[in-house]
């Protein structure tokens, strides 16, 4: 099912044929050298792929979406709204990745900036977050494009990540 269109990229719920195209993301080294979670397996992505097939189990609205260039019809990333607890509050994360032969066209902003608009006008959410990992250049990036900004730092099971933000109101694009 067909989340949601932006210029390049549709984003969808994410299929078995996916697999193949989701485990190659995870065994570049470079491409998960900021997720510690990420699968390291093809049974463990089969796993995460199956688990998020109808929208993540406990709410359906949110999970990680197949990313498709629309040009070339690849599968290149999976992105999406992933659910958080952080200090007692009820979070929303912004996800994006790509593989890496498609980073630097613009293409991680305009999915993360895809997801953030549906986020906030189509299912009406408040508040956005980013985990990022304090190394992380690029999605520090992409999270200030979304009008993020650093709110704190947060400590969890993998380490030490900085929580960017932005509600509905800061929203840049409205
Ligand atoms: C994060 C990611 C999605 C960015 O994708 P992308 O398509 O290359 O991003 P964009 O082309 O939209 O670039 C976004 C900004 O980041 C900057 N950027 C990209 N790579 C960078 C790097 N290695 N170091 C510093 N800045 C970088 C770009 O210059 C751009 O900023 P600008 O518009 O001010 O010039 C991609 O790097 C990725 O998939 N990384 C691996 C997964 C990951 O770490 N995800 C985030 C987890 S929190």
């Amino acid at each position: 099912m067909k989340i949601l269109e932006t210029n390049r990229l549709i984003l969808r719920h994410q299929i078995l044929e996916d697999l193949d195209s989701l485990y190659e993301l995870y065994r570049d080294p470079e491409v998960k050298q900021y997720i510690p979670d990420a699968p390291r397996t093809y049974q463990e992505t089969k796993e995460e792929l199956e688990w998020f097939f109808k929208g993540h189990p406990k709410y359906p609205q949110l999970g990680l979406w197949a990313t498709i260039h629309k040009k070339t019809n690849q599968f290149i990333g999976r992105c999406g709204l992933l659910p958080w607890k952080i200090d007692d509050r009820e979070e929303v994360e912004v996800a994006y990745l790509l593989a890496k032969k498609y980073w630097g066209q613009g293409l991680g902003t305009e999915a993360a900036q895809g997801v953030a608009r549906y986020a906030f006008d189509r299912l009406h959410l408040r508040r956005l977050i980013c985990l990022i990992d304090p190394e992380n250049q690029a999605s520090i990036r992409v999270a200030c494009k979304l009008g993020m900004a650093f709110e704190k730092e947060f400590e969890y099971r993998h380490g030490r990540c900085l929580v960017y933000a932005t509600s509905r109101e800061d929203d840049v694009r409205r």
